[in-house]
């Protein structure tokens, strides 16, 4: 087949980075501080920082630039990846200045107006990014200054937004946040976060199924038993985290967005081109093709929700989920949730998805594992050790550990027909030899660049809180709602969702 030179053939041939002011709302903040500076600090040790990038952190706390300067360089000691190089640290942070406002007052918002004026005036960039990182409530309230004070416009540049998790607590909320938006900022100028799609090894998802001959023509009912999708974390509710997570919940937090998003990445099909509306406009189709529940009980077959109670990780001691700061004694907010999910269609007919994530299992790590179909149970299978292996496991480590490893059986040496499960394993840091950038970064340039193609859109966030609500509205509205399971603090999870996957013969991958 002929090139077809209208399409983009590879993945390096993007928009540049643009230099812009880049204003932060909610700058206090912890994703701020551990996430959002610290990223920024990584791209100007790497030198990909565009020239001239300046930044305003918008807060309701009284703070002089320098009093911000001093805290943001405390946490970046802590947390860059790059380490914290004084000299570098001290001519980035000029570019870093406050900006003392309520979210809800209007004056402030004129005032932060001739403030970029001004350091445009001063030679700063026309081009305008926003940065929603405050608590969710406040978003309307912002949203609503920008559009008052005619902030989302630049008479010479490019006014973009960029708008944090959580995009809304359902459908009928995200749909009331994505009209505020939308008479705010057009959609192509709204950047909708989801930081899993900022992860090296999520985008190399695509890569690897639609560069490598190998793997595409395998991926589909024909040749896939089921695919496994894990995240599991150590932590629980540290640092006051219950307050938020308790009004979330598991469903909410990880899977309307991260993990349904990896899922969208293993089960599209492939784009007609890899602009940001050929990608999404694929994953959208995957999200449409949930199979919808039936009722409470198909929740109740296929969602398992539970909670953790005391129990010791990594030797520490710790609470129970109830018992947790912040966190309501008699909750009914799940810290932990496995479910069963089928793709209505013609690719995934019959391929069940089980997905897991919890709070308070005994270590972080994100991975997708699709597991082959067993060969002809002929020749081989007979042999020694055969029976209890299982076929080809493909697993995509999203962190840590990043990297690719392919399980096979192999012929142990020696005169007897003995198999023996082996693993061919491709590791980030030994191929390319340095870690992998940080998700923000790569997703601060890639609004800077206006490439939404790693930002959730409109339709994207709306199919997936459409597929969420059904579960909550079968725990939470139901008068006989599906049972609330335990696991210990500690352990892979609750017995039930091992059962979820005995019931098909299967059983969760060991990370
Ligand atoms: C956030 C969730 O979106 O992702 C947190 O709100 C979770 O609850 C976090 O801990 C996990 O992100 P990562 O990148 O550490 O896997």
């Amino acid at each position: 087949m002929e090139d077809n030179p209208f399409r983009e053939a590879d993945l390096s041939i993007r928009n540049h980075p643009e230099s812009c002011i880049l204003v932060i709302f909610g700058a206090t903040g912890d994703l701020t501080h551990r996430k959002l500076v610290p990223a920024l600090y990584n791209l100007a040790a790497d030198g990909d920082l565009p020239a001239g990038l300046r930044v305003v952190g918008f807060a309701r706390r009284e703070k002089t630039d320098e009093e911000f300067r001093q805290g943001l360089e405390e946490l970046n000691r802590e947390v860059s990846r790059q380490g914290h190089n004084e000299d570098l640290w001290a001519q980035f942070s000029q570019s870093i200045v406050y900006h003392t406002s309520e979210f809800g007052d209007h004056e402030g918002y004129l005032a932060l107006k001739k403030r970029l004026d001004a350091m445009e005036k001063e030679g700063a960039s026309p081009n305008r990014l926003f940065y929603l990182a405050s608590a969710p409530e406040f978003f309307d309230d912002i949203l609503l200054h920008l559009r008052q004070s005619g902030l989302n416009r630049s008479k010479n540049g490019w006014c973009r937004a960029v708008v944090e998790k959580p995009f809304g607590t359902d459908l009928a909320t995200a749909q009331h946040l994505n009209q505020v938006v939308a008479d705010t900022f057009a959609e192509a100028h709204t950047y909708r976060i989801d930081h899993y799609l900022g992860k090296e090894t999520a985008q190399n998802i695509m890569v690897l199924r639609f560069a490598n001959q190998l793997f595409e023509v395998l991926w589909n009912n024909r040749f896939i038993d089921h695919v496994q999708i894990t995240c599991a974390e150590h932590l629980g509710m540290e640092g006051g985290r219950g307050g938020y997570y308790d009004k979330s919940g598991a469903l909410r937090d990880m899977v309307q967005n991260h993990l349904l998003q990896l899922l969208s990445l293993v089960a599209m099909e492939p784009p007609a081109d890899l602009s940001a509306d050929g990608v999404r406009d694929e994953k959208v189709k995957v999200l449409k093709s949930l199979r919808p529940f039936r009722s409470v009980e198909d929740v109740a077959a296929n969602v398992v929700r539970a909670q953790y109670t005391a129990g010791t990780v990594n030797g520490v001691e710790v609470p129970g989920y109830r018992r947790e700061d912040r966190v309501n004694p008699g909750s009914m907010t799940e810290s932990y949730v496995a479910l069963k999910i089928m793709i209505d269609n013609w690719r995934w007919e019959g391929v069940p998805f089980y997905m897991r994530m919890g709070k308070r299992l005994p270590r972080k790590g994100t991975e997708i594992s699709i597991h082959f179909k067993q060969a002809p149970k002929v020749l081989f299978n007979a042999a020694a050790g055969a029976e209890e292996m299982p076929g080809n496991v493909l697993v995509i480590r999203i962190q840590p550990n990043e990297g690719i490893s392919l399980g096979m059986r192999s012929k142990r040496p020696g005169p007897a027909a003995t198999l023996q499960p082996v693993k061919m394993d491709f590791l980030y840091q030994t191929s390319f030899g340095k870690s992998s950038p940080e998700a923000y970064e790569r997703l601060l340039l890639d609004a800077m660049a206006g490439d939404a193609t790693l930002f959730a859109r409109k339709d994207e966030v709306e199919t997936a809180w459409r597929y969420v609500d059904q579960i909550e509205d079968a725990w939470h509205k139901s008068p006989s709602p599906p049972k609330m399971a335990e696991y210990p603090a500690g352990s892979w999870g609750p017995k039930e969702a091992d059962e979820l996957l005995q019931g098909d013969g299967h059983e969760w991958r060991r990370l």
